[in-house]
């Protein structure tokens, strides 16, 4: 039997939740904590009572532990080629890139198990030849460590990609093992996963063309996400863009990015 969790500790949650993400979670999602957490919690775990462990989460120094109430709270749900009008977009801007006067550089700001990282990855190497001879990086970073893990084995189950990645791109930058797909070597050369917290310092010492920033502003408050799209801008070169996911904009967000179509934005 799932153990009972009362307003007042969902609420004690919500805030630690909160103080380590910036998400603020709605009181709808009090199933999703009593779900996400019930692995901590039991007669044969750790912890007997949810009480337990919040009394545990706010008196460690342990990161790791922190970062395992992180891990279970996030919602990590990525796939491949996912809104693939903005990876067009990105095959059109690097196919008129300057490659031998620029450096390039995209971040994936929220990348979770790596799908929409590689996607970018795979767009790019599909447009510009001798991708390997110019300077081009990818970042892809994310506050659960869990994901990253993941994201850095860029391994997937096969069913998943052979439903929705076409068999030529397969085959060019995958290698199949077993039952599952992983992303081959010469594809990972061009990406390194970090962990960032949005909320947190930024620690960059060059410019992004193009930051990937999908399916994660719908998580937090409007004056969070002003919050996030206003430390972000001064990291985009001027001409790059910034890009939503489909569902999500920028109305009622004071930024000084330029509303293009498709949730993309320009800073002009
Ligand atoms: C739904 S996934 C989006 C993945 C991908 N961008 C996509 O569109 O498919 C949202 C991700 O945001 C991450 N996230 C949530 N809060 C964050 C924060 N404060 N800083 C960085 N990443 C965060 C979660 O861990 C999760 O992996």
């Amino acid at each position: 039997m799932k153990e009972i969790l009362s307003d007042a500790l969902f609420s004690k949650f919500a805030d630690f939740f909160y103080s380590k993400t910036g998400i603020k979670l709605k009181d709808y999602k009090k199933y999703l904590i009593v779900n996400r957490l019930s692995k901590f919690i039991g007669s044969d775990k750790k912890y007997l009572t949810f009480k337990d462990f919040y009394d545990a989460l706010v008196s460690t120094d342990d990161p790791d532990f922190i970062n395992s109430f992180v891990n279970a709270i996030t919602t990590n749900f990525s796939f491949f080629f996912r809104e693939r009008v903005h990876f067009d977009f990105l095959r059109y801007f690097f196919s008129k890139f300057d490659f031998k006067n620029n450096y390039a550089r995209i971040w994936s700001a929220a990348c979770s198990t790596g799908e929409e990282t590689y996607s970018a990855a795979i767009s790019v190497l599909q447009t510009v030849d001798n991708l390997a001879n110019y300077d081009f990086k990818i970042l892809g970073t994310d506050i659960s460590t869990r994901v990253l893990s993941g994201a850095e084995r860029g391994s997937y189950n096969v069913e998943k990609l052979d439903s929705n990645v076409d068999k030529r791109l397969l085959k060019t930058y995958f290698d199949k093992v077993n039952n599952n797909y992983i992303v081959k070597d010469f594809v990972k050369e061009f990406i390194d996963f970090r962990y960032l917290n949005l909320m947190k310092s930024y620690p960059f010492t060059r410019e992004f063309d193009i930051v990937f920033l999908r399916n994660v502003l719908i998580y937090f408050d409007p004056g969070e996400k002003e919050y996030i799209i206003n430390r972000i801008y001064p990291y985009v070169k001027k001409g790059g863009y910034l890009i939503l996911g489909l569902s999500e904009t920028l109305l009622g967000i004071k930024h000084n990015f330029k509303t293009l179509k498709y949730s993309i934005y320009k800073k002009e």
